[in-house]
């Protein structure tokens, strides 16, 4: 269940690096040029802009203050392909990520293709100091975040094309975790440790390790379903403001919610679009696509609340996951004990501890290796566009 990702010895790193770099390739398979370039909202970046981005990240962290004599592929690339590290330099605002019709769609292929001869290289022929070999794992965690970015991403541009077209996108998903049942959980009163305590991968956000006491509680065992969903929509969900938080009410007004996303209702039917194009929604699947807002209200609707992350962690050896991020009713923050890495990379998940909340699990689209019963998931309570769920407690 834990991805047990043990030290690697040289070939078996080159091996996992060449998977994960052809992934992301693949993903991209079917797309067409025009696919590439767009951002439609702030959130969603262009897959021309993940495959260069992640490439970056090898060729500035690993490549370029290890590799001697390394010379990097183009000059304006930190600019166009740096997301958000101070550290590093300028960079393009995120907002103009989608003018970005120059470098093209085959220099990113170019630039792929260089630094992963050099990466190659790099990793076959030279000894990996345990700092830099945690480096190379932090950036195959990177590329895997970005596979399910890439996809969260095209499922937007395509699914606000009015065409609706669909797409043969390879999903390779890890699979369910944790319990084999669907019955609910209870958790007993106690202390209970948190965090990731293995000796393979996780991220700084998962440690230090720590105790919390929770009280007792029941875990729902299965996710709320579309059925589930509709009911609430039916009942005036959208329309009564009791079941909603101030920001959440003025978020429903302010962009007229009335479904998760995607959905659209035709002739008293409800429909969602999915890689296969348009679909009728499955009364029996998760709901797909909610905000925390959303997730929140349903359950404030049954009488019930979302699970804090820690209960989940807690009882998630217990019931299925990995369909669905689950949005928790935690803040993210960070953990007792948590600290910041020196350099640029302790930019990576610290600074945004601050108006986002967790989610738990993963998704349809986590890649394969990827989850972890303590892994973090976080986005601001608005974004809905990544697979997310709702599991209930009480
Ligand atoms: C953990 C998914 C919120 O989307 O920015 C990618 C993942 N971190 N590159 C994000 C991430 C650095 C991160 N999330
Ligand atoms: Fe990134």
């Amino acid at each position: 269940m834990l991805s047990e990702v043990l030290p690697l010895t040289q070939p078996a790193f080159v091996d996992r690096y060449r998977t994960i770099r052809t992934y992301s390739e693949a993903i991209c398979r079917y797309l067409e040029t025009e696919d590439y370039v767009v951002q439609p909202i702030v959130d969603v970046s262009p897959p021309k802009w993940h495959l260069g981005h992640t490439t970056w990240f090898w060729e500035t962290f690993i490549l370029v203050p290890n590799l001697p004599g390394y010379t990097i592929f183009h000059e304006d690339f930190s600019f166009v392909f740096n997301s958000y590290y101070e550290s590093v330099g300028k960079r393009v605002l995120r907002t103009d990520r989608g003018n970005l019709s120059r470098p093209t769609v085959a220099d990113v292929y170019r630039y792929r293709a260089y630094v992963d001869t050099y990466m190659d290289t790099y990793l076959m022929e030279h000894e990996l100091s345990p700092e830099i070999s945690a480096l190379v794992e932090l950036g195959l965690n990177h590329e895997q975040q970005h596979q399910e970015l890439l996809i969260t991403d095209i499922k937007y541009i395509l699914g606000h094309n009015p065409l609706f077209p669909s797409l043969d996108i390879p999903i390779n998903q890890g699979g369910l975790f944790g319990g084999a049942s669907y019955d609910d959980v209870q958790l007993s009163e106690g202390i209970y440790t948190i965090g990731y305590s293995g000796n393979g991968f996780c991220f700084d956000n998962e440690l230090g390790v720590h105790k919390t006491y929770l009280n007792q509680t029941t875990l729902s065992g299965k996710l709320v379903t579309n059925a589930g969903y509709i009911d609430f929509i039916k009942a005036g969900g959208y329309q009564n403001f009791r079941y909603w938080l101030s920001d959440g009410w003025a978020w429903v007004k302010t962009e007229q919610v009335k479904a998760p996303l995607y959905w659209y209702e035709i002739d008293g039917q409800w429909y969602s679009y999915t890689f296969k194009g348009l679909e009728p929604v499955d009364p029996d699947e998760p709901v797909c696509h909610v905000s925390y807002y959303e997730a929140d209200a349903y359950a404030r609707w049954c009488g019930q609340r979302l699970p804090t992350e820690f209960e989940w962690e807690a009882a998630n050896e217990r019931f299925a996951w990995g369909e669905r991020w689950e949005w928790t009713g935690s803040a993210y923050l960070a953990y007792p004990g948590f600290s910041t890495a020196e350099g640029a990379v302790g930019e990576y998940n610290g600074k945004f501890m601050s108006s986002q909340m967790v989610l738990r699990g993963a998704s349809v689209a986590t890649p394969a290796g990827h989850a972890r019963s303590t892994y973090r998931n976080f986005f601001q309570p608005d974004k809905r566009w990544q697979f997310t769920g709702i599991r209930l407690a009480k």
